[in-house]
């Protein structure tokens, strides 16, 4: 049986990031104690506002050092790991973060006997040509290898009001006066919220999907990443010219552009574009989706705005006209 939220201790790895805080919030509501392990607990602060004096509380722990891990796990009841990243740097590795630091977690939950929910994404897969999504694929194996009944998610791309994907490209469509289309931007994605893939990890928590199983998590519309170019320019009102340009060219420019201190582009996640990025067939047929979960998913048009109009030239003094015809500085779909 379910323990009660309040004498529930969850630890969250990877609460300080995007997901991370939607995950915390939605915890919180809930009234769930929340330990977050995260490896500067002095830079996570702002979480703690999300819940009441005392709920939650940040611990230090780096998914590559199996003490740090397993101190943060002890006494816990339920796990979540959301850690990832999305390119290299020094020791941080895709096998050293995504599938042995993944594995840590599980083998951890295991000896504490707390149960284990881990983020993975849409994509994972070990006979991918990108290093990214072959780790994911390899976490997973070990995470079920350690816990079986481990509730894994993979979301496709999250957006919400810090997500890189939208904030990255209307960053760059306020100096650029083009947009690059890897690959003809025929890529196809289902972006999800990163409030919806948060409801997901409570209702695994909540006992609401089935254990050992993986899920899939997208969004209701399935878009190609040009159809998302032109969605975000009109979001923010700019007009940029769309260039596409061909993987092994894209490939070419992201191996300089993968120096910079925050890459623009790595060669590894051209390779991720080149397959689409949407819930399977698979996956709906067996009721492996947000639905069976019993979530709504929202639609990019009823949240992206509310945090997009900063793009806009005026900002938030933008006008524009309602569909009433009433002229409205107000930010979110007209
Ligand atoms: N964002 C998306 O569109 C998307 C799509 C599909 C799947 N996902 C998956 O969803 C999960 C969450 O993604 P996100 O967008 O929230 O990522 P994020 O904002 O980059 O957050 C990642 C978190 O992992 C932590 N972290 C990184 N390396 C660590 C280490 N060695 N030890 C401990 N913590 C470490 C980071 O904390 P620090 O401050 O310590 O770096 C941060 O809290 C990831 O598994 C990601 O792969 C994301």
């Amino acid at each position: 049986m379910t323990a009660i939220p309040l004498e529930t201790l969850v630890t969250v790895f990877g609460g300080s990031g995007f997901l991370g805080r939607h995950v915390v919030r939605a915890l919180a509501r809930l009234g769930y104690r929340i330990r977050v392990a995260v490896r500067r607990p002095d830079l996570a602060g702002y979480l703690q506002p999300l819940g009441w004096v005392g709920q939650i509380h940040a611990v230090q722990a780096n998914l590559r050092y199996q003490a740090s891990v397993e101190a943060a796990v002890r006494d816990a009841d339920v796990v979540i790991n959301l850690v990832g990243i999305l390119f290299e740097r020094g020791r941080q590795r895709f096998d050293a973060v995504h599938a042995f630091g993944a594995e840590a977690v599980a083998l951890a939950a295991s000896a504490f006997g707390a149960r284990l929910v881990h983020v993975s994404a849409i994509g994972a897969d070990e006979c991918s040509p990108s290093h990214y999504a072959r780790s994911k694929a390899t976490g997973e194996k070990l995470v079920l290898a350690a816990v079986p009944s481990a509730v894994i998610l993979r979301p496709s791309i999250l957006f919400g009001p810090e997500d890189s994907f939208f904030n990255r490209f209307a960053s760059i469509a306020r100096f650029s006066p083009a947009l690059p289309l890897i690959g003809g931007g025929h890529t196809l994605f289902q972006p999800v919220f990163a409030g919806d893939a948060a409801q997901a990890v409570a209702a695994a928590i909540e006992g609401n999907a089935r254990e050992g199983e993986t899920y899939e998590l997208g969004g209701p519309q399935v878009t190609s990443f040009k159809d998302l170019m032109r969605f975000m320019l009109a979001t923010i009102e700019r007009r940029r010219l769309l260039i596409p340009i061909p993987f092994a060219l894209a490939k070419a420019q992201a191996s300089l552009l993968q120096l910079l201190p925050q890459p623009l582009l790595t060669p590894d996640q051209v390779e991720l574009l080149r397959g689409d990025n949407v819930v399977s067939e698979a996956a709906k047929r067996q009721g492996r989706t947000l639905a069976a979960l019993g979530i709504d998913p929202l639609a990019m048009a009823s949240v992206v705005p509310s945090y997009l109009w900063r793009f806009r030239k005026a900002g938030q003094f933008a006008q524009r006209t309602t569909d009433d015809g009433r002229q409205t500085t107000e930010n979110g779909p007209a």
